[in-house]
């Protein structure tokens, strides 16, 4: 008999009750007496479990030993109105299948009530929890979202290497790709690593970025977007980094800093929204059990504007606002997460998108203001989570570039293919970068960043 998802007898109950159904998962409980077995059987597909009703005059003790938590089983029976507490529908078993069982000795996902610090050190089994499942599912949704909010609206999806031989944001946090023999690295008769003989000839690393090579889509197709896998090997230890993590980078040609705020702006309320609408019955779960306002700042955010204040005005208002910070912030610092979330948190209780950055802090190829001082970047700034999207009007004048990248001492011979999109018909064009987690992060009211990712990479951690 054809199996029939979870979900889909929940969303489809009303017609299938009365009918005979396949149902095969895995088992979360089984609880009863000698008259009557209960099995709460979930299969993925819904934070839902679906329960499961076998009369002992047709089943053996026998038979139900296996039936523990952990195993999977497939069932067949009539589905009926539940007449029990807290379900609509159930299934009155005729046959039970036992595909693999679950030893209770050793099965750790007995009952709830784990840490999610114990959960990340099974990450291979927690996806059978329901906080896992809902966050992955929530996940799935809004990485759809992202490729549909894109697609109908005239952007190609460009894919950009993962292996490079520039640094996009000059932080120099690459992982370096290899096949050398590190026991005996070829020399030059200066003693420098002879990387002629390494496999690409030259040095490279995992891309911290797909960016310049997204300008390059952009200055040729309109307007692109990017979505993969980027890395960076910063040693942050803290709950909003990892060093494996997806982005996504639309860039976009013949629009400047503010129309590319308005698409920023747009294509988060977006997702979210998407994504309260779709997974409303995962964003329950998980606001009830982490995060009991994360509905209402949800809707918050996607029904208020973001603010847009500059840098130079941010900081004058952190300055004055008398409170006192771990960093001290003045004009020309970084800011930090503490500042940041001041700002949206305290300040303005709604996303700020902060521009005009010193060109110091920014990236060399942010496009520079009449100030000569400040850039046309902007960081959209979230509560709970602080920078969201990072991003910027590009430098698209090749003297003033090329003035920048000599300035930051970057390898010229290695950026002129850049360079060449400034040389051969260039155009003013922005984009921004999106770290996807921190998406998943906020929508889910997760705390950690290692919990929105199935399998996390982080510093001394890449199990899995
Ligand atoms: O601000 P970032 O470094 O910007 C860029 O890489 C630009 N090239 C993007 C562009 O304009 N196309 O990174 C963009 C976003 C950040 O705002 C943050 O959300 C996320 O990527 N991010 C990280 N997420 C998780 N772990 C990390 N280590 C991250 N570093 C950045
Ligand atoms: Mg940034």
């Amino acid at each position: 008999m054809k199996r029939t998802r979870v979900s889909d007898i929940y969303a489809d109950s009303a017609a299938l009750v009365g009918k005979e159904v396949c149902v095969k998962g895995w088992v979360r409980t089984r609880r009863g007496n000698k008259h009557v077995q209960f099995v709460a059987l979930n299969d993925g597909s819904t934070i839902r479990n679906l329960q499961i009703v076998l009369d002992m005059q047709a089943f053996t003790d026998e038979q139900l030993k296996p039936v523990t938590t952990g195993s999977a089983i497939c069932v067949t029976g009539l589905l009926v109105e539940s007449m029990g507490k807290g379900q609509s529908v159930e299934v009155q078993a005729k046959t039970l299948e036992v595909y693999g069982t679950a030893d209770p000795e050793a099965y750790p996902l007995q009952k709830k009530g784990h840490t999610l610090e114990f959960l990340r050190e099974i990450a291979h089994l927690r996806p059978r929890t329901n906080t896992f499942s809902a966050v992955l599912r929530v996940r799935s949704a809004l990485a759809f979202a992202i490729h549909k909010y894109f697609q109908e609206r005239g952007f190609y999806y460009l894919n950009t290497p993962l292996i490079t031989a520039s640094d996009c944001e000059g932080a120099g946090a690459m992982f370096q790709v290899t096949t050398l023999n590190l026991d005996e690295l070829p020399r030059t008769e200066e003693g420098k690593v002879d990387y002629s003989q390494d496999f690409f000839g030259k040095p490279t690393a995992l891309t911290v970025s797909g960016q310049l090579e997204g300008e390059l889509g952009a200055t040729a197709l309109g307007a692109i977007y990017t979505f993969g896998p980027t890395f960076r090997a910063e040693n942050s230890n803290t709950a909003r980094h990892l060093a494996e993590f997806w982005m996504v980078e639309p860039e976009v040609a013949f629009i400047d800093i503010n129309e590319n705020m308005d698409l920023a702006e747009d294509f988060l309320k977006y997702c979210i929204r998407y994504a309260l609408d779709k997974c409303r019955d995962d964003i329950e779960f998980l606001s009830e059990h982490y995060d009991k306002e994360l509905i209402q700042r949800l809707e918050s955010v996607v029904s208020q504007d973001f603010v847009r204040l500059t840098y130079t005005e941010g900081v004058k208002l952190l300055k004055e606002s008398g409170h006192k910070f771990e960093y001290p912030v003045d004009w020309g610092v970084d800011l930090q997460s503490e500042h940041e979330r001041y700002l949206v948190e305290h300040y303005f209780k709604r996303p700020v998108i902060l521009t005009g950055y010193p060109k110091e802090i920014k990236a060399f190829y942010m496009k520079l203001n009449d100030d000569d001082k400040t850039v046309r970047a902007m960081d959209v700034l979230f509560p709970t989570i602080g920078e969201i999207i990072g991003g910027s009007e590009r430098e698209e004048n090749y003297d003033k570039l090329l003035k920048r990248i000599e300035e930051l001492n970057i390898p010229m011979k290695d950026m002129w293919w850049y360079l060449d999109t400034r040389r051969f018909g260039t155009v003013p064009h922005s984009g921004f970068g999106l770290g996807f987690e921190r998406l998943v992060l906020f929508v889910t009211g997760m705390a950690n960043i290692r919990d929105v990712i199935p399998f996390p990479r982080y510093p001394k951690s890449a199990d899995f």
